[in-house]
């Protein structure tokens, strides 16, 4: 923390969907976890009845895992809380800040095996299907997909789960956005 500012690393949507004030961005990464469809989404993606997939991380032992980091201010916690609320609770860790080299304690929102919406493992095609059928009221599971895919390519942070995923859905549906 620093005053009342605090470091947020976003993996998932909070890469490309940036509905809150910041202070500053920065590209960065956090070590130990790996991007997964594996979180049901009741309230964006999907609905209670039809959940869409969204992402979490899993515990992975050394794996890097790139997205970007926010500093905010602490009241806008409120809104991201709310935003994540489907299963995602604020987790403590230390945050690489690429473009300045060094490290920050910051939290992430991560959605553990326990909580009430957590879908877990499938096959690709299994989880690119089900992401191909699924919308919520902030759009198409389709779009959060896609959407993700770019923004990883735009930062230079391949994810090969999430490329596998968006190639499988782009075959089943078609390309673009
Ligand atoms: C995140 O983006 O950091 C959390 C998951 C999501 O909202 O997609």
């Amino acid at each position: 923390m620093i005053g009342g500012a605090h470091w947020v690393f976003g993996y998932g949507s909070l890469i490309y969907k940036v509905d809150f004030p910041f202070l500053q961005r920065e590209v960065a990464a956090v070590t130990g976890w790996e991007r997964r469809f594996w979180q049901g989404s009741h309230d964006h993606r999907g609905t209670a009845e039809a959940p869409g997939r969204v992402v979490t991380l899993m515990p992975s032992s050394g794996t890097v895992c790139k997205g970007v980091a926010y500093l905010i201010d602490e009241s806008v916690f409120e809104h991201l809380d709310h935003r994540e609320k489907n299963g995602y609770r604020r987790h403590e860790v230390e945050i690489a800040l690429a473009g300045r080299g060094d490290t920050v304690a910051g939290v992430l929102y991560v959605a553990e095996e326990d909580n009430h919406a957590f879908l877990g493992p499938a096959s690709a095609v299994e989880i690119a299907a089900h992401i191909a059928a699924a919308s919520g009221p902030s759009g198409s599971n389709r779009e959060y997909l896609l959407r993700l895919a770019q923004a990883l390519r735009n930062l230079d942070a391949p994810d090969p789960h999430v490329h596998e995923l968006a190639a499988l859905v782009e075959q089943m549906t078609g390309p673009g956005p």
